[in-house]
């Protein structure tokens, strides 16, 4: 039976909306609910017990407008949260980590590791603990690059600055086979980060991995929205005076997600 409720999306802020475009690429006919929780930003910087927190008012915004389930598009929340929302609620949850760590480990030649995520996800230990468990012959280096994700939000990811902070961040992980990019607002950073690495790099977008996983779960739960029609989206934001339009329609490529925001009201 085909299921039209939407899938529930959560970020800190425009991170997720990578995770969003590559979904929508691979599920076109799927309707999302968007949480940014730009009134919180930034995530990376705060305590475990913070995130949590903050996930689990994501989640029951998202659970109140009836989504099938959830995708926490944010690395920081899933290093730190995923765990334990999963225990508490009955709706499937899934992260970015897991998909990535599957898709690394099925590519032989990719053992060289490096890692890049917010402060908080790095000092988790959510990537290393998982690759190291999954794949015991990888070599990892990781670093956090804090400055990141703010400069996403200000659409500072292709300028002069933007190729500064990455060369900078960068130093010492020019022998890697692949790049994760553990924060999903980093694939905006993609252009710099692949000019600076060169081509024989793989970087990898969390958010392409983490989409054919949700559309296997939809399948296997019976969850899949059947319809021909291409679905559609709604975003809502915790605080709405923030560059995330401009920085969205970009992404998107869409002049008219003006009409897609609203404002949520998350307690
Ligand atoms: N997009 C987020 C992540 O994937 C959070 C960035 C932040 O809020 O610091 O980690």
């Amino acid at each position: 039976m085909a299921d039209t409720r939407p899938i529930g999306m959560f970020d800190s802020g425009v991170g997720g909306l990578t995770v969003l475009k590559e979904f929508r690429k691979q599920n076109p006919q799927e309707n999302i609910i968007y949480l940014g929780d730009t009134k919180s930003f930034p995530y990376g910087s705060k305590s475990k017990e913070s995130i949590i927190e903050l996930t689990k008012k994501g989640i029951d915004f998202l659970l109140e407008k009836n989504v099938k389930a959830i995708v926490i598009a944010c690395g920081t929340a899933t290093s730190q949260a995923l765990e334990e929302v999963q225990k508490q609620y009955k709706i499937p949850i899934i992260g970015i980590i897991d998909s990535t760590v599957q898709y690394i480990k099925e590519q032989t030649k990719l053992r060289k590791v490096g890692i890049i995520a917010t402060t908080g996800t790095i000092r988790s230990k959510g990537w290393q603990n998982k690759i190291h468990s999954q794949i015991p012959d990888a070599v990892l280096s990781y670093k956090a690059c804090p400055l990141l994700a703010p400069m996403a939000e200000e659409g500072w990811t292709e300028n002069e600055i933007a190729k500064l902070t990455i060369q900078e961040y960068l130093k010492g992980f020019y022998d890697i086979d692949c790049l994760i990019l553990g924060c999903t607002h980093y694939p905006l950073f993609k252009k710099c980060i692949q000019e600076e690495l060169g081509k024989k790099v793989e970087i990898i977008n969390t958010g392409e991995k983490l989409a054919k996983d949700m559309q296997k779960i939809l399948i296997n739960e019976q969850k899949q929205n059947e319809s021909t029609e291409e679905g559609n989206f709604e975003i809502y934001l915790t605080d709405t005076e923030t560059n995330f339009l401009r920085v969205a329609s970009k992404l998107l490529k869409d002049t008219e997600i003006k009409e897609k925001i609203k404002k949520a009201d998350v307690e």
